[in-house]
């Protein structure tokens, strides 16, 4: 397959009949875990994988936004001056974008644009960050942004124009990520340290088949519930709650005490996590993600039996050096399994024995690096 880079070039090149002035690329994600604390203001352990969207960018001089995907064959062209409408699929993420620059009060001038991306989509690996720090990226011509503030507007974007109550870990790993190393993201402050990942140890992101879609997920319905509890409790949000205090509290119903206890034990093995990935320490990396499975399977109650059969499938391929769970908002997408390079062809003979058992036709089952997050190249 040719890159998305060489991709979103060729595009536009064919329908302007030039180069563009430049190309942004932003890869898409795997978390290793860290699951639903983002929006706690917790901590996460993402890393940036080996695909993600390039946007090619020239100018216009007609004042208008024009874009042609590639991956659909498809265009839209709209006012950027004017306020957001919504438009089918893929469109309302590029006019979100351009949205969000117009809120804050950054006139865009015309532009050209082509786009494409090698992400699955509906499978939990980030495809729509990747669309949208790619396309802050290339829209802010005048680079007024870091990288960081590029994630965030991307974020707005998802948060205030396509109405997904996203937190800001997929959009931050899509413009830190670097290559060989997981990223240990305090999603309240910001800050960032990278983990290197040991030279030996594989990581596998392998696609349930089951397509999810956080706008119709129970996806907002579980950020609205650690935001009630958080207020319950009278703290700003569940990364300053711990469980004695949880206990404590009285008149919580038990699903909202689960929900709670989900993060903020997940916040606390994601610290953890990054600890033992630097240290080696496989048996203490299955253990956290086994952990962080149950927890987000009896606590929070975002897997699904299928997807449940598949790590515990998987977890016991690793032979104990290594681990596995869901990654990503849940109800369906991709699992993780962090192994030991010599294990990848149990695991990989793991995951088909699942999908024979379950009579589904094997969708992705892929070994990647952590990749590099955001780069702008010359068109
Ligand atoms: C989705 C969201 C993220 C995060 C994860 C769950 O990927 O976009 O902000 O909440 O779910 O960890």
């Amino acid at each position: 397959m040719i890159d998305p880079v060489a991709r979103a070039a060729a595009a536009f090149r064919t329908v302007h009949g030039e180069a563009p002035a430049r190309i942004a690329h932003a890869p898409g994600r795997v978390n290793l875990i860290g699951e639903h604390t983002d929006y706690n203001d917790g901590f996460v352990l993402p890393c940036a994988i080996d695909r993600g969207t390039a946007v090619a960018i020239g100018p216009a001089a007609d004042g208008m936004i024009s874009v042609t995907s590639a991956d659909y064959d498809e265009t839209d062209v709209f006012d950027p001056a004017a306020p957001f409408q919504p438009a089918p699929g893929w469109r309302s993420h590029v006019r979100a974008v351009a949205a969000v620059f117009r809120a804050r009060g950054l006139p865009l001038a015309g532009a050209r644009l082509g786009i494409a991306g090698d992400v699955p989509q509906g499978a939990g690996l980030s495809s729509s960050a990747s669309l949208g720090v790619a396309l802050a990226a290339a829209l802010d011509g005048e680079q007024r942004f870091d990288a960081t503030e590029l994630a965030l507007i991307a974020q707005a974007a998802e948060n205030d124009f396509v109405g997904v109550a996203c937190g800001n870990m997929d959009q931050l790993i899509a413009a830190h990520g670097q290559a060989g190393a997981a990223l240990l993201i305090d999603c309240r402050t910001l800050a960032i340290k990278a983990v290197a990942l040991p030279e030996d140890m594989a990581v596998l992101i392998i696609h349930s088949g089951i397509t999810r879609g956080l706008v119709e997920s129970a996806y907002n319905a579980r950020r609205a519930a650690c935001e009630a509890v958080a207020a319950r409790l009278g703290v700003k949000a569940l990364r300053d709650a711990d469980l004695p205090a949880l206990a404590a509290a009285a008149g919580l119903d038990a699903v909202a005490c689960r929900r709670a206890r989900h993060v903020i034990s997940e916040n606390a093995r994601t610290l953890a996590m990054a600890a033992a990935v630097a240290a080696s320490d496989w048996p203490q990396i299955g253990t956290l993600m086994a952990a962080s499975h149950a927890s987000m399977r009896d606590d929070f109650e975002i897997t699904l039996p299928e997807i449940d059969a598949l790590v515990a499938r998987l977890a016991a391929a690793t032979g104990g050096i290594g681990g596995a769970r869901m990654t990503g908002g849940g109800f369906g997408g991709c699992v993780v399994a962090l192994a030991r390079g010599d294990r990848v062809p149990a695991l990989h003979a793991a995951a088909l024995a699942h999908f024979a058992s379950v009579g589904r036709v094997p969708g992705l089952i892929h070994s990647c690096r952590p990749a590099a997050g955001l780069q702008i190249t010359p068109g």
